[in-house]
């Protein structure tokens, strides 16, 4: 599977750690060092489907592809700005394609299970070439009266546009679900119909964070583990690894629990904080306009969110 194109799209308006500090109790130091955050992207007036269609767009204008070429859409993300139609139905109508949309709720892991989905196609020779996005906006579930939560996230969109590649061994993934709707949970809008009792109430993002970071460090190593041994490489010999930009203290568990050197896990975090499953083709996207992805190097990717879901991809880049 190649990366033929990306593209991303942010807000515009930056929130620093001293901004949240002025209605929360909280500091930039409490922030950095627990989270290694400075600032994040929140969508003010952008709407999230224009986001992920300017993504979108710049990915095609990059593979030098227009939308007629592309063979299936596949947007992963959590909340948009419309229940229905999907995100992937916006992305379609922004620049003019007219086939499959798929849309993919895996939180967090949603982008790598979007890859997934795009290499199956692929293999089944249903597709030559296929658009790729995450898109995110968690700062609209998070409660920002609650210190713990909203501090990590940030908004955004990435997008990839993919072709069948050469290799049939790469990409290795493994995937896995633990079911918890304790640990990490956003209820659903409470509905207004009488005969309905539902058992989830309205209310805001809920995320007991010890739990969730125990989870995610070990799912990284493990996941990580698991698919280089798929792939048959070594850990040492993957180039970069590029993980769900959660938190600096998780990559930093996972990569010592690896014994990987920290050259090796490029982060936008530090300036975007958690964007869900957007974090990965944003760090892609970054990577290739810096020149730093090219032929040749081996990617391994790892994600963990909601659900529990997590997952990990080791990709080659042709
Ligand atoms: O995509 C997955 C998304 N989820 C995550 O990445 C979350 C993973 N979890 C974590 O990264 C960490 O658990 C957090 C960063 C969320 C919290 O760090 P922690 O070291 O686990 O803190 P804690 O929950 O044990 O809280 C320690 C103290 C508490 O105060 P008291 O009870 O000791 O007085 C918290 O109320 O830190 C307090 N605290 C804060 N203080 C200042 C929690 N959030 C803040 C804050 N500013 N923003």
């Amino acid at each position: 599977m190649k990366i033929t194109g990306s593209g991303s799209a942010l807000p515009a308006q930056r929130i620093t750690n001293d901004m949240l500090g002025e209605f929360l109790d909280t500091s930039d130091q409490w922030i950095t060092s627990h989270t290694g955050i400075k600032e994040r992207r929140v969508i003010k007036n952008e709407r999230l489907s224009d986001l992920a269609s300017r993504a979108c767009r710049l990915a095609l204008e990059d593979a030098k592809v227009k939308a007629e070429d592309i063979d299936l859409v596949i947007c992963s993300n959590v909340i948009s700005d419309c229940v229905t139609p999907g995100l992937s139905c916006f992305i379609a109508g922004a620049i003019g394609y007219r086939g499959l949309c798929l849309d993919i709720n895996g939180a967090c892991t949603g982008f790598i299970q979007a890859l997934d989905l795009a290499h199956s196609y692929f293999s089944a020779g249903k597709a030559r070439r296929i658009l790729v996005c995450a898109a995110e906006k968690p700062t609209h579930l998070a409660d920002w009266t609650d210190r713990a939560t909203c501090v990590l996230f940030g908004d955004g969109a990435g997008a990839v546009v993919l072709e069948k590649g050469r290799t049939e061994a790469c990409p290795a993934s493994v995937f896995g679900t633990e079911f918890n709707d304790e640990f990490l949970i956003m209820p659903s809008k409470r509905s207004t119909c009488p005969f309905t009792d539902d058992p989830y109430s309205e209310g805001f993002m809920y995320m007991n964070g010890q739990e969730v970071y125990r989870f995610a460090v070990n799912a990284c190593v493990s996941d990580i583990t698991a698919a280089a041994e798929k792939a048959g490489i070594a850990l040492g010999d993957i180039d970069l690894f590029l993980l769900h930009q959660a938190n600096s203290r998780i990559m930093t568990a996972a990569r010592t629990r690896l014994k990987l050197p920290v050259e090796k896990f490029p982060e936008n975090v530090s300036y975007l904080g958690n964007t869900s499953s957007a974090c990965i083709p944003l760090l892609i996207d970054s990577l290739r306009r810096e020149n730093k992805l090219f032929p040749g190097q081996t990617l391994a990717l790892s994600a963990f969110g909601a659900g529990l879901t997590h997952g990990a991809m080791i990709l080659k880049i042709e």
